[in-house]
């Protein structure tokens, strides 16, 4: 390349990422805790345009324009158009839509008043891919990730009476998106998550992070921070059922250090206890329910509250199974996560990228730990100027919203991303690090499938092992690689050895209530073949030095386009120890008996 092509290129890349930050402009990361403030929920029926053309941003139909003269018309109007639901996927709800990927422009009027020395946001719990956002005709800013909430201030903006709100929302697949153009599940569109418009006083908490420091039981070191005008505030933290009555003050950036001693009932699944803390300042004060626990490692065990534990984990795709759409409400977490401790688990790896709000605060209160993961899944451009600043934003977005959740005992960064890729090392690293600067608290991983399996044995080394607290990695053996001896007998090599072993992904697949057939031949997709593969997994378990936890691939049987044969998927990825319709399938008992026996 000449030196001038190498100019214009930087110039060209400087270009782009002044667009893509100035297109990001106002979409904030959320405030903490939004359940805690005065709410006007948007959620309900919106108008909805589909936009399969890509042509409304040409027509700017947020402008709404109506026929002046006799000889005006205008090809669209959100008059007369057809209604979705909010939340809730586009897909599911239109059968036109079934598999659209592209435009849907949704409208809703809100009734909407100035309040004396009060704020207001607008806030958006998820819209997958990417939403352009426009408030009474004014682009209030854009936001890219399908899994994360994004908030715009609109003090300023509203109106007394009806605001028009247009959100342009699309779900095409980005050669640079995270995820990138592949990846195996159902690309649900549109407006998946609540909508509000949340009140907070002039000056307001806005952030905080309340957990145990890093490897302590009773020393809490976290924060508050402030917004807004009257920044020097005197805060105070109560925990009252502890007595503490922690008092501060924040500094003219309205930051304050937190740092109190206690002796604290700590969380764990078999006892899930939550204090009742209040967090108040002059202007402010606000509530939360929030666990203190500690998770560590410690060579190659896995601590919680300094006892080595065994994680028993079950995969979960955010899908509700039954209604065949992506799951969003309070029913649809409570099915999935009742079927996981029904199963005998004791954490839910929610695949792969960041589930809904309630879903982690469920778990919290049921006892189940929570592995959440970003979807920098596998074939992602790594080497794209603009993808390191989005995987930054979504890590940013994905632990602001649940630090103080204390179920999440996992940040997992990335998933089989491909070694070798040009810059895939140094971003993971990178992004690593960042997470670390920003939460010191939980374990961080990558999950991993580049091992090497060969004369029935293992090699496990992938780089970004030494980055990670857990060796997390996904094998399909008996699935889609044969055994090459017997599970008894596999030898493993593990370059980081004296890490905690996890198997993030294993399984197989089968057809519920396909039985009585060839049950040695995969091509039947018999609950037979897939029970044996189960038998055979956890007879190989036995060989494996350090493992500390296990993680069938997965629940419940999930839509996936690429899943295409026509009598056994369906479209359809059958792996679940679950069928779509709640049906168990055999192997479902078989890791049941497993973990009924296995030692937390
Ligand atoms: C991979 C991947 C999953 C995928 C699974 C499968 O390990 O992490 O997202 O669904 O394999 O092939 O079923």
């Amino acid at each position: 390349m000449s030196q001038l092509q190498k100019i214009c290129k930087a110039h060209l890349v400087t270009i782009l990422l002044a667009f893509f930050l100035a297109s990001k402009a106002n979409a904030q990361t959320t405030m903490a805790n939004v359940a805690s403030r005065n709410l006007i929920s948007l959620n309900g029926k919106w108008k909805a345009l589909s936009d399969p053309g890509a042509v409304g941003d040409w027509k700017k139909i947020w402008m709404e324009p109506k026929p002046q003269k006799k000889t005006d018309f205008f090809e669209y109007s959100f008059g007369g158009a057809p209604e979705l639901n909010v939340p809730g996927d586009f897909n599911s709800q239109v059968c036109e839509l079934a598999f659209y990927e592209g435009a849907v422009w949704y409208k809703k009027t809100a009734t909407l008043f100035k309040k004396k020395n009060t704020r207001q946001f607008l806030y958006f719990g998820a819209v997958n891919y990417s939403a352009d956002v426009y408030l009474n005709e004014e682009k209030l800013g854009s936001h890219e990730g399908g899994f994360t909430p994004f908030q715009f201030e609109i003090t300023d903006k509203i109106k007394d009476g009806d605001n028009t709100i247009i959100v342009k929302t699309d779900n095409r697949r980005l050669e640079n998106g995270i995820p990138g153009l592949g990846f195996d599940w159902l690309n649900y569109g549109g407006i998946i998550r609540d909508v509000k418009v949340i009140e907070t006083p002039g000056t307001y908490i806005a952030d905080y992070f309340i957990q145990l420091k890093k490897g302590s039981l009773n020393s809490v070191l976290g924060w508050v921070q402030l917004n807004g005008e009257h920044l020097n505030q005197k805060i105070t933290v109560r925990i009252p059922e502890l007595n503490i009555a922690y008092k501060t003050k924040a500094d003219s950036s309205g930051y304050a250090k937190l740092e109190f001693l206690s002796k604290f009932k700590l969380w764990s699944p078999q006892n899930p206890k939550r204090y009742h803390v209040i967090l108040q300042c002059a202007t402010d004060s606000i509530t939360d329910e929030i666990g203190f626990r500690s998770i560590e490692t410690k060579g190659s065990e896995i601590l919680l509250n300094k006892k080595p534990i065994f994680i028993k984990a079950v995969n979960i795709h955010e899908e509700n199974p039954i209604k065949k759409a992506r799951a969003f409400s309070l029913e649809d977490d409570r099915l999935l996560l009742n079927s996981a401790k029904e199963l005998g688990c004791n954490l839910v790896r929610l695949a792969h990228y960041p589930h809904n709000e309630d879903m982690i605060k469920e778990a919290e209160k049921m006892g189940l730990m929570v592995w959440s993961e970003l979807p920098i899944y596998q074939n992602i451009k790594f080497s794209d100027s603009l993808v390191p600043y989005k995987m930054q934003d979504m890590l940013q977005e994905m632990i602001a919203r649940d630090k103080n959740r204390c179920s999440v005992v996992v940040w997992s960064l990335s998933n089989e991303t491909y070694p070798g890729t040009p810059n895939r090392d140094k971003a993971l690293i990178d992004l690593t690090e960042k997470c670390k600067a920003i939460d010191s608290t939980r374990l961080i991983t990558h999950v991993i499938n580049t091992q090497g399996y060969t004369n029935n044995s293992f090699h496990i080394w992938d780089t970004l092992y030494k980055y990670s607290d857990l060796i997390a990695l996904n094998e399909y053996i008996g699935w889609y690689i044969p055994w090459q001896g017997k599970p008894s007998e596999v030898k493993w090599k593990i370059d980081f050895s004296n890490k905690p072993v996890f198997i993030s992904e294993f399984g197989a697949e089968a057809l519920y209530g396909n039985r009585n057939v060839p049950a040695d031949q995969a091509s039947y997709w018999s609950e037979e073949y897939q029970e044996q593969v189960y038998k055979n997994q956890i007879e190989m378990f036995k060989t494996i030095p350090n493992l500390r936890g296990v993680c069938p691939w997965l629940l419940f049987d999930y839509r996936s386009l690429g899943r295409m044969h026509p009598v056994y998927q369906k479209g359809y990825n059958r792996k679940g120890l679950i069928s779509e319709n709640g049906e168990k399938k055999k192997a479902w008992f078989i890791m049941n008996d497993y973990y009924t026996k296995k030692e937390e």
